[in-house]
């Protein structure tokens, strides 16, 4: 099992309708290659979680970072997992804050997951963001 998070920025805010349509191609698309994970949205940035066999974990990857929609397309993480953090969503979806693009990418990050309703789901990204803060400190 295999799990990519990453943070891209939006070329132009979604309106809902197109982030509905994303969500809906999301799930169906990684339904059908076993891939699950956790979309977060925080006004321009995207903060997303693939997970599944690593094959289609990547595959799923190229193709997202090929969308014109979003640039700045960065990896938080790329590493084995010994199980999955998100089985229950071919991709959940969660609204996080309107980070602010003039703060550091930790400040952004802590930002987009602060309103994360589900606590284990924040405190795993935080953990995240936390041991991440040193490559990803702008
Ligand atoms: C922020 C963001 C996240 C996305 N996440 C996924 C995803 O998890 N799975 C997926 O198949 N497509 C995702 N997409 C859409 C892909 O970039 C691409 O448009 C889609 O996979 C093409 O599918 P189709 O060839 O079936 O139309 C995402 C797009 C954006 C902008």
């Amino acid at each position: 099992m295999h799990s990519i998070l990453y943070i891209s920025t939006a070329r132009a805010p979604l309106s809902e309708k197109e982030l509905a349509q994303v969500l809906q191609i999301s799930r169906r698309n990684n339904a059908r290659c076993d891939v699950t994970g956790l979309l977060v949205v925080g006004g321009r940035r995207f903060l997303q979680a693939l997970e599944g066999p690593e094959e289609a974990v990547r595959a799923t990857f190229e193709r997202i970072s090929r969308d014109p929609r979003h640039f700045a397309v960065v990896i938080l993480a790329d590493k084995p997992i010994a199980e999955r953090n998100f089985a229950r969503w071919s991709m959940g979806f969660e609204k996080g804050a309107d980070a602010g693009s003039d703060q550091s990418l930790q400040d952004q990050l802590a930002g987009i997951i602060a309103p994360i309703q589900d606590r284990n789901l924040q405190a795993y990204f935080a953990g995240f963001v936390k041991s991440h803060g040193s490559k990803t400190a702008a």
